[in-house]
């Protein structure tokens, strides 16, 4: 039996959006040959005038594009929560996850552009090939490194011992703060935040027995010392991470260490 003194659900107000996208397609020209350089790709910008609702994010925008008006439009994401990071991307000339950033909250009197996230070759439309990202994360060795005997049991710490690294531990590796660093766009080959948050992670783990050797990693020419303190990398962080701050500590810890 229904009940008659329940209020009908509100309806969702719509709103005429435009996205205007940045398109970058591979050239299907083939390689010259062994050792000539690879045709370029080309770009151009595509817009789509959708009309969405209230709830909806700029992830659902671009399904409705690739479901309903071009399906070769090509994205990264998995979760749409805010969980896994793949979808990182450039909104309105900053950067974000598509999945977290609602259209209500943009200024949809003007189109939103939509643009893959800097410093990273561009595969296809808004995928970036993330492989120097994830070598760079690599090398900082993220993963409890511990020598001696192995214990019977869990390895304790204090609370207060768990607090000192708690922010770092945040990270969901999306590339919004390495792709938004301008020592990174200018020089790939820098470490870039990511990674030094994932150091920060375990070099400030009471557990660890590798801060030495990530340290040692990090004191190198592309490592900390590239860091300008220009906090772009804490303004992109969807995970509210203090990323300059961790660097920082990274900084002073090397100094502590080798002075
Ligand atoms: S604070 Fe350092 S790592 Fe962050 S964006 Fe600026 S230069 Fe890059
Ligand atoms: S520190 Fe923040 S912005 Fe950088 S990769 Fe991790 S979650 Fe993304
Ligand atoms: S799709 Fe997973 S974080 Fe956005």
């Amino acid at each position: 039996m229904s009940d008659s003194t329940q209020t009908p659900a509100k309806e969702v107000a719509s709103f005429s959006v435009t996205l205007k996208i940045m398109r970058t397609i591979p050239s299907d020209e083939p390689s010259a040959g062994y050792g000539a350089p690879t045709p370029e790709p080309t770009s151009r910008w595509d817009t789509f005038t959708l009309t969405m609702h209230g709830t909806d994010r700029v992830l659902d925008a671009l399904h409705k594009v690739k479901w309903e008006l071009d399906g070769t439009l090509t994205f990264r994401r998995s979760c749409a929560h805010g969980v896994c990071g793949s979808d990182a991307m450039r909104i309105n000339g900053r950067n974000r996850l598509a999945c977290k950033t609602l259209l209500k909250d943009l200024n949809l009197t003007k189109p939103i552009t939509i643009e893959p996230i800097k410093g990273l070759p561009v595969l296809k439309d808004l995928v970036v090939n993330m492989d120097p990202f994830f070598d760079a994360y690599r090398e900082v060795q993220p993963f409890l490194i511990a020598y001696g005997v192995e214990p019977t049991a869990e390895r304790l710490q204090s609370v207060r011992e768990r607090a000192r690294f708690d922010d770092t531990t945040k990270c969901i590796l999306c590339a919004c703060c390495t792709t938004s660093c301008p020592v990174f766009w200018n020089d790939g080959q820098y470490f870039g935040p990511a990674a030094i948050v994932n150091a920060h992670r375990w070099i400030f783990d009471s557990r660890d027995d590798g801060a030495a050797d990530r340290m040692e990693i990090l004191n190198d020419r592309e490592g900390v010392w590239r860091c300008r303190t220009t906090f772009n990398c804490t303004d992109a962080c969807p995970r509210g991470i203090q990323v300059t701050k961790a660097i920082s500590q990274v900084k002073r810890a090397i100094l502590i260490r080798t002075h």
